[in-house]
């Protein structure tokens, strides 16, 4: 069999640590990290390594500040409610083991989840007697009216959450979350959206969107090391929420704010490197591609691929170039009309002769 035609890097490639001889089509994973920002974990594991209490006790909480103020910049979040966390995983399951269930709740989640957040989710109402309610989405949805009616008639007075995704991981479809998010907490049912693929791929307002908790990764679209990823909570229900791991800061004599903050900027040792990276990777990407934010986004790849040739296919491979090099044969947007799916993961034609999907 003649093998697949691979596609051709483009001037950007360089810039990623990735093999040459593999051709990445699943950003969505794990992420991507450029060379440069690599470079400049090395430099902070050196400076921590080089003097680990003047590191731990300054230096680190002094760049964790900094890193926590880039990001909620570049976020417009609340930076007094973003914490830091290894992963949108553990940002879920903060809040699903913080809150408290009755026997009878329910929990809604979209059938098109993560199932490893769905998890989270099952296990909370095995917990608690809770329900969970899987709202069953079409694939893909007609619109976003369909998906935003199919999940509030799902609603009920005993709803008490909902997981809902920015870009869902296994049919990578751009749900409405923002409108969910509205007419949902509108309803009184407190909202957790999954942005693990968010950050760096969409355009991300936190206060705008006004959702009660927010899960999302750097080291996705934002293209920071592994091991970075954050929480953001809404400030009245910040007393609602305590980290996975009770650490120095539980017994603290402060204030609650105060508190909380401890709690979560100190969870035992670990290498704190990967957070340190934000400011690095926002603004070294930035620079990458004229215009900066959000010209880098995924989402801009897309809506670029869209207006310049409507018969071209939204969905970009991703080959260590952020997905500009090698666009799909097969267009979501084009079987899809209307509705807009993002690059977390991509469907391509096969020569004939190859066979399932990718
Ligand atoms: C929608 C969604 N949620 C959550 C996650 C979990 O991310 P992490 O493994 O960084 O915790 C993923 C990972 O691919 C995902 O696609």
């Amino acid at each position: 069999m003649a093998p697949m035609p691979r596609p051709s890097r483009s001037e950007y490639g360089p810039h990623w640590a990735l093999s040459p001889d593999v051709t990445f089509l699943n950003h969505g994973s794990f992420g991507a990290c450029p060379q440069v920002v690599l470079d400049e974990q090395s430099r902070l594991r050196a400076l921590l390594e080089s003097d680990p209490m003047a590191f731990y006790f300054e230096i680190g909480p002094a760049l964790w500040r900094e890193s926590r103020v880039a990001l909620a910049e570049f976020l417009n979040a609340d930076v007094a409610g973003l914490n830091f966390v290894p992963n949108a995983s553990t940002g879920v399951n903060t809040v699903l083991r913080s809150l408290r269930f009755e026997p009878g709740d329910e929990i809604l989640v979209p059938d098109h989840a993560y199932q490893a957040c769905r998890n989270a989710v099952d296990q909370a109402c095995v917990r608690s007697g809770a329900r969970t309610v899987v709202v069953k989405l079409p694939f893909p949805p007609e619109s976003d009216e369909q998906v935003v009616e199919l999940v509030l008639a799902a609603v009920t007075p005993r709803t008490r959450l909902a997981l809902i995704d920015t870009v869902t991981s296994p049919t990578a479809v751009l749900l409405p979350f923002e409108r969910l998010t509205r007419e949902l907490q509108g309803r009184g049912v407190d909202v957790l959206v999954d942005a693990a693929h968010g950050a760096g791929l969409i355009p991300l307002d936190l206060q705008q969107l006004g959702a009660a908790y927010v899960a999302g990764n750097c080291h996705k679209w934002l293209c920071t090391p592994k091991g970075s990823a954050f929480l953001h909570v809404r400030a009245d229900r910040r007393q609602l929420i305590e980290p996975l791991i009770t650490s120095h800061g539980y017994s603290a004599p402060v204030s609650p704010e105060e508190k909380l903050r401890l709690e979560f900027d100190w969870q035992g040792t670990q290498d704190t490197t990967p957070w340190l990276c934000i400011p690095a990777a926002i603004e070294m990407i930035a620079a990458f591609v004229p215009g900066g934010w959000p010209a880098s986004s995924g989402f801009d790849a897309c809506r670029h691929g869209d207006a310049a040739d409507p018969g071209r296919p939204c969905c970009a491979v991703h080959d260590g170039a952020r997905g500009r090099s090698a666009h799909a044969p097969a267009s979501c947007r084009v079987r899809h009309p209307g509705r807009r799916v993002c690059l977390a993961a991509t469907r391509r034609a096969l020569p004939a002769g190859v066979g399932g999907p990718v």
